[in-house]
């Protein structure tokens, strides 16, 4: 055995065994009972408050709404893109009140002309388009091809 490897060997030894130590306090507790993940972190996110109930959970109780917003362009959308998370509402619908967004620049969010958004997003230009009205003057906001007179 050359004469240098009588200190390399034991000291890759130390290093090993020191890994061993390091990773029995590093891995958290739970990894790899089941893949290659933390798998109490799954009990932890089920532990998290529910801001959304989706389009769903708002139809049993706005069914005409719902009804209305199938049947038109906007069917793709969901309820809370529009009115903010609503699972506390759905519990509580007396004093949890979501808001209605009636302002221009709500709808620019999404229609204002802008040369990066998709084509099939239609656009406008907000200050051209009937300025100075609210455009739920004009569209219903469920069903944008009803137009209001
Ligand atoms: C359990 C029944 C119920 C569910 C589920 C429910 N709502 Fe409501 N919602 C109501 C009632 C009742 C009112 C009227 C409350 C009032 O005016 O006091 C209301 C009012 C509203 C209003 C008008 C608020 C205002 O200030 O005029 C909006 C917007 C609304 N709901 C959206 C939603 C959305 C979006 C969902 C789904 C996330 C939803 N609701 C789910 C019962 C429900
Ligand atoms: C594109 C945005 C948008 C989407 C999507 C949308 N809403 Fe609305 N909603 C509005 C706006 C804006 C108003 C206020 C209309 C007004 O004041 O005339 C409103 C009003 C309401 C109201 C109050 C109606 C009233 O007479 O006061 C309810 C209830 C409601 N929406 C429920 C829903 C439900 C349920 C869905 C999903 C099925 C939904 N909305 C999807 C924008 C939207
Ligand atoms: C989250 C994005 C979003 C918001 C916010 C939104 N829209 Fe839309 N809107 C769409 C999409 C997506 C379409 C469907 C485009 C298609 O596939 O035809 C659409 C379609 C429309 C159309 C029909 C355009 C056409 O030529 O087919 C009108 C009108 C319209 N929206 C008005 C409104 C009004 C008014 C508001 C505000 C109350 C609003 N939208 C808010 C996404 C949005
Ligand atoms: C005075 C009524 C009125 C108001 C206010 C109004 N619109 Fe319109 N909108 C119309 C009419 C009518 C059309 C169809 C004819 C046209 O394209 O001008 C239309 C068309 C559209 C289209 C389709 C354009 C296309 O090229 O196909 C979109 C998107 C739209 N409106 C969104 C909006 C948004 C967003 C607002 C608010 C910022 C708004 N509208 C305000 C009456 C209105």
């Amino acid at each position: 055995m050359p004469p240098q490897l009588k200190t390399l060997i034991p000291l890759f030894g130390a290093f090993i065994v020191l890994f061993l130590i390091a990773r029995h306090f590093l891995v958290p507790v739970s990894f790899g009972e089941l893949g290659h993940y933390r798998f109490n972190s799954i009990a932890e996110n089920k532990e998290k408050a529910m801001n959304y109930a989706g389009k769903d959970a708002c139809a049993d109780c706005h069914d005409d709404k719902a009804a209305q917003l199938k049947s038109d362009v906007h069917s793709g959308l969901s309820c809370e893109t529009c009115h903010g998370p609503g699972q506390a509402h759905t519990e509580n619908p007396e004093t949890v009140k979501l808001n209605k967004p009636d302002q221009r620049s709500f709808c620019g969010n999404c229609h204002s002309m802008n040369a990066s958004r998709p084509k099939f997003m239609v656009q406008i230009e907000l200050k051209e388009h009937n300025p100075d009205k609210k455009c739920i003057e004009c569209h219903n906001p469920h069903q944008p091809w009803q137009l209001k007179e």
